[in-house]
């Protein structure tokens, strides 16, 4: 068997020709949809992100402002801004990009966003959103990973899931996601003993875990739909996922390949949740 490749990008490419045509009438009914990025320290992969989402906004008209701020800053500068961005009818979306730097308050940070602009889906309401099952915005890589399957026609009912790693931005969020849909999930993580146990029995397996090659053929089962979240760069400079791509192909039905699966998804998602907000907030001045 060799697993048919899930192509991240052209799924992208077509979600964005759909909220580029949703900005456009957003526009003809005179609103913009603005969204606001807040970047802080000199982390290089952060900023190869934030400049990716800001060059993903205008290509769909939406518009982009963006906050750098140094290392240095206080919270309560950050917070003040948070603060005037929540005011400001321009801005739809508010994303702070993280990792923030260790004397920041995160989840003080996340929690001023307001929950009408959290397009990256990081407040405690979202997340608690998500557990009892009326999310307004998904966070971005989890939803990917959902649009990704629902591409591939695949009914999530009754399916095993298993998701390694379980972080808040994506394992967690990831198999609550999933699991409203229908399937059983599982959950591993650093803790877990024998991972392959589990993730031999995945039909789809989603691998979020931020180790190079920690998922071989030997602990995928013949047939499954394998996601690989994992963004690493090799000593080398090659940027390869969390599974042993060319062994897991010769194995799965259908892969994500590393870049070009996940990473092209988490950013429409975003473009999509910011169109999401402009909509309601255009809804709510008709009403
Ligand atoms: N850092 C890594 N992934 C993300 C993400 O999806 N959103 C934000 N804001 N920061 C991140």
């Amino acid at each position: 068997m060799t697993a048919r490749i899930i192509d991240g990008t052209a799924l992208a490419r077509r979600l964005r020709t759909a909220i580029a045509a949703r900005v456009d009438t957003l526009k003809a009914s005179g609103v913009t949809p603005g969204l606001a990025v807040i970047l802080v320290g000199g982390d290089a992969a952060s900023a190869v992100y934030v400049g990716r989402k800001v060059k993903a906004c205008e290509a769909v008209g939406i518009r982009s402002f963006t906050d750098r701020f140094p290392e240095t800053i206080d919270n309560d500068t950050l917070l003040a801004r948070i603060a005037a961005l929540n005011a400001d009818p321009a801005v739809h979306g508010i994303l702070v990009q993280l990792p923030l730097p260790p004397h920041i308050d995160m989840p003080r940070v996340l929690e001023t966003i307001s929950i009408d602009k959290d397009v990256d889906g990081f407040h405690l309401y979202n997340i608690g959103a998500l557990v009892t099952g009326n999310t307004v915005f998904s966070p971005c890589t989890p939803y990917g990973v959902v649009k990704l399957l629902e591409s591939e026609g695949i009914d999530l009912k009754g399916q095993n899931v298993v998701v390694v790693g379980a972080s808040n931005i994506v394992g967690k969020p990831t198999a609550l996601m999933l699991m409203a849909e229908g399937a059983t999930v599982s959950i591993c993580h650093i803790h877990t003993r024998d991972l392959a146990q589990y993730t031999i029995m995945a039909d789809i397996l989603v691998v979020a875990a931020g180790v190079p090659g920690l998922i071989v053929a030997q602990m995928v089962k013949r047939g499954a739909v394998v996601i690989d979240v994992g963004i690493n760069r090799l000593p080398d400079g090659r940027i390869v996922g969390d599974v042993d791509f060319a062994g897991v192909s010769a194995k799965a039905a259908a892969m994500t390949p590393v870049p070009g699966g996940v990473g092209p998804l988490t950013v429409t998602m975003l473009l999509e949740n910011t169109v999401v907000s402009a909509e309601r907030t255009l809804a709510l001045a008709d009403a």
